[in-house]
């Protein structure tokens, strides 16, 4: 694990999750104000935007930046109304699509079954899936949040291989933690992200397990990013909230950057 992670140094990402946010318009605007506040940045920045505006977040942000889904269909195409399947995506310009979000687990009942099915298919367009796992309030007192992590991610990632798991990122956000003000604590992050690592050995072997990145989301801020940035096992973050206005999600990332 050592010599691996020495070969490779410390990587960062910085993704953010515009949710069920910003018009085209909106998106224009946004683009606009966070180009030149990015502009000298080395960390890498994705960002997840609604279907309707990949099209035009691909066209007017640099080649640099990654621009992905929030959600899409397991199936390849068909009768399926209402729904967007993952080579639409990829055409309208996505790389990498969100799946297993907490919200959508929640709102949409999404199983892990199902996360499995669209992270295969995913996979198949190709579309770099980021994976959410976590647990909630109850799961967390009652001390089975390993438990909860081990069930997502061994059925969410059932049949992928080692190779397509290097196009594969995990995000850990604690539910309890997203949209409250208040992140994990470093101590907390760390240890779960630990256990998450040791899940993945278990599943794949040592090497993909360190290789997968494993980033944090939940009420990541300016004032919360150095200290989670720099805390062991944390190779980026998902934000929701933050990422909305331009100055501070570029804040985030230029913060991001002194752990590169
Ligand atoms: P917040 O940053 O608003 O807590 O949201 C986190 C999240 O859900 C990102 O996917």
């Amino acid at each position: 694990m050592d010599k691996v992670k020495k070969e490779q140094g410390k990587r960062f990402l910085v993704v953010a999750n515009w949710k069920m946010n910003k018009t085209i318009r909106e998106a224009e605007k946004y683009i606009e104000e966070l180009k030149p506040l990015i502009a000298d940045l080395k960390v890498p920045i994705w960002i997840a935007v609604p279907y309707t505006a990949i099209h035009t977040c691909r066209e007017k942000f640099p080649a640099t930046i990654a621009i992905g889904a929030q959600n899409m269909n397991d199936a390849s195409s068909g009768a399926f109304t209402g729904e967007v399947a993952g080579v639409m995506l990829k055409e309208a310009g996505a790389d990498f699509v969100l799946l297993g979000h907490s919200e959508r687990r929640q709102y949409f009942h999404e199983t892990d079954e199902f996360i499995n099915k669209k992270i295969l298919r995913a996979l198949e367009v190709p579309l770099k899936p980021l994976l959410c796992v976590g647990e909630g309030f109850e799961e967390r007192e009652t001390k089975r949040t390993k438990e909860v992590l081990e069930t997502q991610l061994k059925t969410c990632l059932k049949g992928v291989t080692k190779e397509q798991m290097e196009n594969l990122l995990i995000a850990y956000e604690p539910i309890w933690a997203i949209g409250t003000g208040k992140a994990a604590t470093p101590e907390r992050v760390k240890e779960t992200h630990a256990d998450i690592r040791t899940i993945l050995e278990d599943m794949f072997d040592q090497t993909t397990a360190f290789r997968t990145p494993i980033l944090y989301g939940g009420s990541v801020s300016a004032s919360t990013t150095e200290e989670l940035a720099s805390t062991e096992g944390v190779d980026g973050f998902l934000v929701g909230t933050a990422s909305l206005d331009p100055q501070s999600f570029a804040k985030i990332a230029a913060l991001s950057e002194n752990v590169l």
